[in-house]
């Protein structure tokens, strides 16, 4: 088995806000994410696929096909937009980096031949704070 990893890049903005709550209750909790005005991060995104190398390419999965499907099913979709109001599969979840890497994996993961599995999705919100979420 081998392991290969595209590294994505995007944008977007985002507010941590329960509506369940109040203002002093979010704030306390999601400190600066809560601010209502919203704000951004640089989001550096890794997907990690595993299988076995092809005999006649030695490629466990071509790397410019891997970065279109991340491409079209979910940077597109991501970038330079409001995680909160502009993302479908965001809809009703809180916008925490947790969420957003498990909707990335939902999106991808069927789009993959079945030949090759997805095995993880690392996701940094900041150069300090990731995520990783193995299905
Ligand atoms: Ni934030």
């Amino acid at each position: 088995m081998v392991y290969l990893t595209r590294q994505e890049h995007f944008n977007a903005a985002h507010k941590l806000f329960n509506p369940k709550w109040s203002k002093e209750r979010n704030e306390e909790v999601f400190g600066l994410c809560a601010n209502e005005n919203w704000h951004g991060h640089n989001y550096d995104l890794y997907v990690t696929v595993k299988g076995e190398p092809d005999a006649d390419t030695g490629f466990l999965y071509d790397v410019k096909k891997l970065s279109q499907l991340v491409k079209q099913h979910v940077i597109d979709k991501l970038d330079h937009k409001n995680l909160n109001m502009d993302v479908d599969f965001m809809k009703d979840k809180m916008c925490s980096t947790e969420n957003l890497a498990i909707a990335i994996w939902q999106q991808l993961a069927p789009h993959l031949p079945v030949e090759v599995q997805l095995h993880s999705i690392k996701l940094y919100e900041t150069p300090r704070i990731y995520v990783e979420y193995f299905g």
